[in-house]
């Protein structure tokens, strides 16, 4: 199959023209979103949704998220709309949120993966919105990577993972947050199971109190169900070793340098995902600069582009930890899975009690 790249800042409306009508035959169309890009099937139909599975190699226990333009279209989609629901669509929707809560008749069951709880999210990406409100239908979309690679945050990466297995794709330029979208469930009390750019503290202000799961910077512990089953498998993992760096600023440095120079002398080809606090610690070794410690939502939007490129020519990618206010809990719940959890403590920080076995390998995710 030929995969197809229409730029949407020259081609717009050929480019929804086009997706629309593949998508409702059934076929699958990768689009951009404001957090990254998305591969879309016809969220109606059973059998196009099941190629997404197909063209990621995604387990099938997997479950997907429905994307909508229209908050009506949500009456189709779950059983009820609850109360947190409404509030929390009007403060950030559209925008890089998405909701659980029960779902009602007709979502084929190749989106839930079984479960009795459905995802919806409703972007602000001004493509994805138009090609929804072209559509009609809600349109079940996960991250256009092949299953356990780094989400992809453009165009080019899409085509990467890609191409042959799908018939188009939307570019339109480079995804703004760069991580995808905070998920939370409302099928209980609310609970956030993956973290975005929709904080704890922005969720909060509009719900009071709002739980997380526990395991978004820890591997699940041996018999432990993941609340969200995505966080089960190993995934943003790069084509290199990846390895997290934890402490004070001058700590890490030091401990990066350690290391660093250690696998040169063996031979490794070795790359730093450094900040702005410590970029010049490092002197002529190679590094990329993901951004200021302080503003972890910029740090958010390098990371998966650095792992990707680095993973292309680095054998071992040495990436420092930060903070986990704000967006910072966002940038270590995909660190620490890029890595495997393979975490090095600098200086006196300590590890905190970790799971004794880490999570299933060998199977990929999301
Ligand atoms: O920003 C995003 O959310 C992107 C763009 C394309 O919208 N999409 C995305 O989808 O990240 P995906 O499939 O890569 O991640 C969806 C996550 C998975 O971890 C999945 O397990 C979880 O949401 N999920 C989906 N439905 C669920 C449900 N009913 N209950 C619990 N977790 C669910
Ligand atoms: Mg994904």
């Amino acid at each position: 199959m030929r995969t197809r790249i229409i730029d949407t800042s020259l081609e717009m409306e050929e480019g929804i023209r086009m997706g629309a009508e593949l998508l409702l035959d059934g076929e699958l169309v990768a689009f951009p979103t404001e957090t990254v890009y998305g591969l879309g099937a016809d969220g109606t139909n059973g059998a196009a949704v099941g190629r997404i599975f197909e063209a990621k190699g995604r387990p099938q226990d997997n479950p997907l998220i429905l994307h909508i333009w229209n908050f009506r279209q949500l009456e189709g989609i779950w059983s009820e709309i609850p109360e947190t629901a409404r509030l929390l669509a009007d403060a950030f929707w559209p925008g890089p949120l998405t909701m659980i809560f029960r779902t009602g008749d007709g979502v084929p069951a190749e989106v839930t993966a079984g479960l009795d709880t459905v995802a919806v999210r409703m972007p602000s990406h001004p493509v994805a919105y138009a090609l929804l409100e072209r559509c009609g239908v809600p349109v079940a979309a996960p991250s256009a990577n092949l299953s356990g690679k780094p989400s992809p945050t453009t165009a080019q990466h899409v085509l990467e993972d890609m191409r042959g297995r799908i018939p188009l794709i939307l570019d339109g330029g480079s995804a703004g947050y760069g991580v995808e979208s905070t998920v939370v469930s409302l099928a209980g009390e609310p609970k956030i199971l993956r973290p975005g750019a929709v904080t704890r503290e922005m969720l909060e202000s509009v719900l009071g109190p709002v739980g997380v799961a526990e395991s978004i910077l820890r591997p699940l512990l041996d018999g432990e169900t993941a609340s969200s089953p995505g966080m089960k498998y190993r995934h943003y993992a790069p084509d290199a070793q990846v390895r997290v760096i934890m402490g004070e600023e001058r700590d890490v440095a030091e401990e990066t340098v350690r290391l660093y120079d250690d696998a040169v002398k063996n031979g490794k080809s070795v790359m730093i995902l450094s900040t702005a606090q410590t970029a010049t610690l490092y002197g002529e070794r190679k590094q990329t600069c993901l951004g200021s410690r302080r503003t972890p939502v910029e740090m958010c939007s390098r990371l998966f582009s650095a792992l990707r490129e680095n993973g292309k020519v680095a054998d071992l990618i040495l990436a420092e930890g930060i903070g986990t206010q704000g967006e910072g809990l966002a940038y270590m719940n995909r660190l620490l899975r890029s890595a495997g959890f393979d975490v090095v403590y600098a200086g006196t920080e300590k590890a905190p009690v970790q799971a004794a076995d880490p999570f299933n390998e060998g199977t990929h995710d999301n």
